[in-house]
């Protein structure tokens, strides 16, 4: 018997969870649910995934415009084993209540503020916490890549302090009316929301951060600055990154300049929807002073946080109780397992 899965909110990121769940042998897409009666969303009807409206005058709209429509919220809800929430912020908020009164396990994603479901999650940093919670928080782009580098700079040795500068995406590319078109938004009265929502996930780890927001569509930019309590090599830091799932390593030197070559990149590795599941680090950017190191990385913020989604679900309902079982299978369902990573680490 197979897990049966809705995904609520076939946008940016359900559409990309709703494709990873269906590629995984051990789990099916039971229903979407959608409102709007567009064409990106009809697209679930050509995937032949189940399609339910968020209410009846929705439904009705998506068939007056020719999609096939099953039914309503509560009609997708009956049988299934959990929903994945992609709605917009806001509208998950509401719609958590409808679950809970359905005593039906669910996930929300990074828009979400971790006290909604008291348990925030990634895959690499905190899996065991979650086995078995019924609810739990996949954290956001910038987190899920953050809690990523730094289970793997963990593990070359503690750490005093570390500090982020994030340089975001000014929006996804589908959001056309979002900005900046031609500015640089910093964040303003002190740091940034990133560390401490890295917090939730890794409580012990001092860190702080500053983000601005930029006019480019394609990734955000993470440069990252760590001090530890010892001296360490550079070999050792980019060992443990190639030791560590998810994370792949880029180089300068062989001419992945820039987050427009990454993603090109992953274009020419025809990814569907050029879509980059690994946090990408540039080799060359990673420098050792004493016991300071520094780097660079990128993460493409549509589908980052896409794999661990698929891992939340076998958390949330203890279908895989280690780590290292779930990240395997959907690595490996993904298309994106990495023999010359260590999974036993997890
Ligand atoms: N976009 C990203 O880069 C990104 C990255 C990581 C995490 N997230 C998080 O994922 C979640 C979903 O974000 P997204 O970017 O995929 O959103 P989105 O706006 O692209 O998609 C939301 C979808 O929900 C649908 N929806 C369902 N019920 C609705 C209702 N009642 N009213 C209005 N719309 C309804 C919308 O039609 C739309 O298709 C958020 O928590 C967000 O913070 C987004």
């Amino acid at each position: 018997m197979t897990t049966k899965v809705v995904v609520n909110g076939y946008g940016v990121v359900g559409k990309r969870v709703a494709d990873a769940v269906n590629c995984q042998e051990d789990m099916d897409v039971h229903g979407i649910i959608d409102i709007a009666p567009t064409s990106l969303v009809g697209i679930a009807n050509e995937r032949g995934y189940p399609l339910f409206a968020v209410s009846d005058e929705a439904r009705k709209k998506m068939i007056d415009v020719g999609m096939d429509v099953k039914g309503v919220f509560e009609d997708a809800l009956q049988d299934a084993d959990i929903v994945i929430d992609t709605a917009p912020k806001g509208i998950t908020t509401k719609n958590v209540q409808i679950y809970e009164k359905m005593g039906i396990p669910y996930i929300v994603n990074g828009g979400e503020k971790h006290a909604l479901t008291g348990s925030s999650f990634s895959a690499l940093a905190n899996y065991r916490e979650t086995v078995g919670v019924k609810k739990t928080r996949v954290v956001s782009c910038n987190t899920t890549t953050l809690c990523r580098i730094f289970t793997a700079l963990k593990a070359v040795s503690t750490i005093d302090d570390a500090f982020i500068s994030i340089v975001r995406r000014g929006a996804d590319p589908v959001r056309t009316s979002s900005g900046p078109i031609n500015a640089i938004i910093p964040v303003l009265g002190g740091y940034s929301h990133h560390a401490p929502d890295v917090n939730t996930v890794i409580p012990d780890l001092k860190i702080s951060s500053l983000a601005v927001k930029t006019s480019s569509t394609l990734t955000h930019v993470h440069m990252i600055r760590v001090k530890y309590n010892n001296e360490v090599s550079r070999d050792s830091l980019i060992n443990s990154f190639k030791a560590t799932p998810r994370i792949i390593l880029v180089s300068g030197q062989k001419g992945i300049t820039d987050n427009a070559q990454v993603i090109e990149l992953f274009r020419d590795k025809l990814r569907p929807r050029n879509d980059m599941f690994e946090t990408a680090i540039w080799e060359d950017s990673i420098f050792i002073e004493g016991d300071t190191a520094v780097l660079i990385a990128c993460c493409h913020m549509e589908s980052v946080a896409v794999p661990e989604n698929v891992d939340a679900i076998r958390a949330v309902l203890s279908m895989e109780k280690e780590p290292q079982n779930s990240v395997i299978k959907t690595d490996k369902g993904l298309g994106i397992f990495q023999e010359e990573a260590d999974y036993s680490i997890l």
